[in-house]
């Protein structure tokens, strides 16, 4: 009997690993035989630590499961599938699954991710077999089609910058992937790379082989030690199998592939300072031109690109830039693997096609707030984005629809606060955290942001309120036209944004001048 406990790191944090040795001592004492399989996670995180069992009539879950619930659910008959208390039925058929579009993540939660066969048995590597019979070109315009832009945030066209690597002069060019993860909120990149290493892998082979780039590196987040576990594994398997190497497949090309630790610092996730780091340097901003597609790693023509767009690459080879661009909305094409975190019922990952709004994001899969009150703001798109009020929670996920709004979607994080929430305290936390993790390179991020915090503490103290609120306005002006990267350019929007929907929390309309 299959039985299927998750390795992820919040199914881990949630007692994963207790319930999985504690079922199998259980199953050992009572003489019963299982197999035990360390999935990945479905991604519906109020259920877990969640066990799920191959019956002969398909698979079914239970959840969440602490240790004691184990004897009364072997007793019960988990092992043939039969009902109990915690019995979920099949997880597919949960609402919360079953209208999701699982392109990216389709394997997450059903595989075993260190096994390669797992991962060919349920379609993988079919997008690398086609690709290897295509001409660079072609996987190019397949990229191209299918409409993919850049998940880590800036949402560029993808095909346009491969193509830009495809026809910079090189002998060497790099594929690397910015796993940097660092947005509040935000954790797809990670449940990829724990949960279905190999689609990673494989989006990267089939990146260098469109751009004639024969190496390629993943820079990790070093809080990410259960990914970099998984992805190693993955990788070494990959070798063994001629997946990666000097002679892919038989095909007599060339991707090698190995995975470097950052060591956290959120700037790194900035394409160039990423690339400085990779190269053994402080992470240090670059100037743009040149761009990394250009003069990018080692000054070589470089790919970087996020992990979700790299992942999504290879069912776009699989089924067709066309089957991926019918997903979704304007300019907005495919799906995007939304992260549901903060006060909310129901927290969690799951992947739609771009169109949703916010409202069905927050209502029908969030369920609300955990806390049961009103929400009152959230924050999309990481530190950097822009805290949306109830008025904005009919915008449809869409980079252009965020845009016009001066909302950012970024990679998809999205963190929800009640009416509790002090949203001076949050536009202060922005400046702080610009404060902290300024690379330092320019004047109006490092200092801008120190000014900041001394600003909106004036204004919430009610010291001389109007000057300093325009001030601060001049401040975020600043910050914007002048810094040098998304870190000190975008710090302003959750600032503005909480200045501008919520004035009440920074004692605007109270007469409260000095
Ligand atoms: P950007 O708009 O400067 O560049 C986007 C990408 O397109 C870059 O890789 C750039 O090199 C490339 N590019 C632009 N023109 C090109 C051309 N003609 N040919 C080839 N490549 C070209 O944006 P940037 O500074 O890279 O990223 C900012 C975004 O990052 C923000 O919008 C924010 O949402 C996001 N972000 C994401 C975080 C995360 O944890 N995922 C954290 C912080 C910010
Ligand atoms: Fe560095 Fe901030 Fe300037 Fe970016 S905006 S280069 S993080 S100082």
């Amino acid at each position: 009997i299959r039985v299927f406990i998750s390795r992820d790191s919040t199914a881990l944090s949630l007692g994963a690993n207790l319930v999985a040795d504690n079922l199998q001592k259980v199953v050992a004492d009572k003489g019963l035989d299982i197999e035990l399989v360390r999935n990945g996670s479905r991604g519906l995180f109020w259920l877990e630590p969640l066990i799920e069992v191959e019956t002969a009539s398909g698979r079914v879950a239970y959840g969440p499961v602490q240790t004691s619930d184990i004897p009364s659910l072997i007793d019960n008959g988990m092992l043939q599938g039969k009902d109990h208390p915690l019995y979920l039925g099949d997880i597919e058929a949960l609402p919360y699954f079953k209208d999701q579009h699982r392109l990216t993540f389709a394997r997450v939660g059903k595989t075993n991710p260190v096994s390669l066969d797992d991962y060919v048995a349920h379609d993988g590597y079919i997008g690398l077999n086609n690709a290897l019979s295509l001409t660079p070109e072609d996987i190019v315009k397949q990229v191209t089609d299918s409409g993919l832009r850049g998940r880590g945030g800036a949402a560029f066209p993808t095909g346009i910058k491969w193509n830009t690597v495809l026809n910079a002069p090189g002998e060497q060019k790099y594929i690397v992937c910015n796993a940097d993860e660092g947005d509040s909120g935000t954790f797809s990149d990670r449940m990829i790379m724990e949960g279905d290493p190999f689609v990673l892998i494989e989006g990267m082979t089939i990146a260098g082989l469109a751009v004639g780039a024969t190496r390629g590196y993943i820079y990790l987040r070093i809080e990410y030690p259960h990914a970099y576990v998984a992805l190693n594994e993955a990788i070494q398997s990959a070798y063994e199998r001629g997946y990666l190497g000097d002679d892919i497949l038989g095909s007599g090309k060339a991707f090698h592939l190995e995975v470097r630790r950052g060591a956290g610092a959120y700037i790194c996730g900035e394409e160039t300072s990423l690339l400085e780091s990779l190269e053994g340097k402080r992470g240090l901003v670059r100037f743009k031109p040149p761009l990394p597609a250009i003069i990018g790693l080692f000054g070589k023509p470089t790919v970087v690109n996020n992990v979700i767009s790299l992942a999504s690459v290879p069912i776009i080879l699989d089924k067709g830039g066309d089957y991926y661009r019918d997903y979704g909305m304007g300019r907005s094409r495919g799906t995007l693997p939304i992260q549901l975190a903060g006060n909310i019922k129901y927290g969690g990952l799951f992947e739609v096609a771009f169109g949703i709004t916010l409202r069905e994001i927050l209502y029908d899969y969030g369920g609300g707030s955990a806390s049961g009150r009103p929400i009152r703001a959230v924050q999309v798109g990481g530190p950097l984005g822009a805290y949306m009020p109830e008025s904005q929670f009919d915008t449809p996920l869409d980079y252009e629809s965020f845009s016009a709004i001066e909302a950012v979607l970024g990679h998809g994080g999205i963190v929800v606060h009640d009416d509790s929430v002090d949203m001076a305290e949050m536009a202060r936390y922005a400046m702080e955290f610009c404060v902290e993790e300024s690379c330092g390179k320019c004047t109006p991020c490092r200092i801008g942001s120190v000014r900041g915090v001394e600003v909106i503490d004036r204004i919430v103290k009610g010291i001389q309120k109007d000057k300093n609120t325009t001030l601060l306005r001049d401040l975020c002006d600043t910050m914007i036209a002048g810094s040098l990267c998304a870190m000190g350019g975008m710090t302003p929007y959750p600032v503005l944004s909480a200045l501008n929907y919520f004035p009440e929390d920074f004692g605007i309309n109270v007469d409260a001048d000095a």
